[in-house]
């Protein structure tokens, strides 16, 4: 099932028992990294099925062993994953084995001590031309990040009609944010939480998303 909100009309959280079940598992405390890392690409997965359900179709004529048939395939729309570093690589990871023939772009922000706002220092993105680009990054916190990295698309010729944001965890801040500066881009998450604690954590959240998947402090 897949939740919508009036307050937030770009957010489709996906709503379905192997997802739930699978980021309750990533949120207990208890759970070690190779088992975190192992739930975060099969949830990317799974919500990657639905992320895709609208990409356009067409047929291709091919012979089974029995007859010829116009076989339904994707049209021309490729696809391009593109995490924001570092935590989005765990997801991208899902994705990639579902659209194996997807290119893979990166985008690396580290949070400015004084400002408290993304700064860029790496980007690299296959040709926009005819693509969808799909951002990941796993916790949707503030939303200054996600917001930034769709910044950086537009800039090298990205509309935001050609992008999707792919999150875990989202906090309505973040989703405000995201919101209010992109309005047309799709949200897609695993779960809505209730709010940003003092040091922009979500809560309950499951901490650093990035830590966590990597055995870092
Ligand atoms: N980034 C994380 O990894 N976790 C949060 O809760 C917020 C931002």
């Amino acid at each position: 099932m897949v939740k919508t909100f009036k307050e937030f009309p770009t957010l489709s959280v996906l709503d379905h028992p192997l997802i739930q079940h699978k980021l309750s598992m990533m949120r207990d405390k208890a759970t070690p990294t190779t088992l975190f890392r192992q739930l975060l690409k099969e949830i990317a997965l799974l919500m990657g099925y639905e992320l895709t359900r609208d990409l356009p179709m067409t047929t291709q004529e091919i012979e089974t062993p029995l007859t010829k048939m116009a076989a339904p395939v994707i049209m021309g729309k490729k696809v391009a994953v593109v995490p924001i570093l570092r935590a989005g690589l765990g997801m991208a990871d899902g994705l990639m084995e579902l659209v194996p023939a997807a290119r893979m772009g990166h985008i690396g922000l580290y949070r400015d001590h004084e400002t408290k706002r993304p700064v860029e220092y790496f980007v690299k993105l296959p040709e926009p031309e005819g693509r969808i680009f799909i951002l990941v990054d796993p916790m949707l916190a503030t939303g200054h990040s996600a917001s930034a990295a769709i910044d950086t698309l537009n800039k090298r010729g990205i509309a935001d009609d050609n992008i999707r944001l792919m999150s875990l965890v989202a906090a309505p801040e973040g989703v405000r944010v995201v919101q209010a500066a992109h309005p047309t881009v799709p949200i897609f998450m695993a779960a809505l939480d209730s709010h940003l604690n003092e040091n922009a954590y979500i809560v309950p959240g499951l901490g650093d998303a990035g830590d966590r998947l990597f055995g870092t402090k």
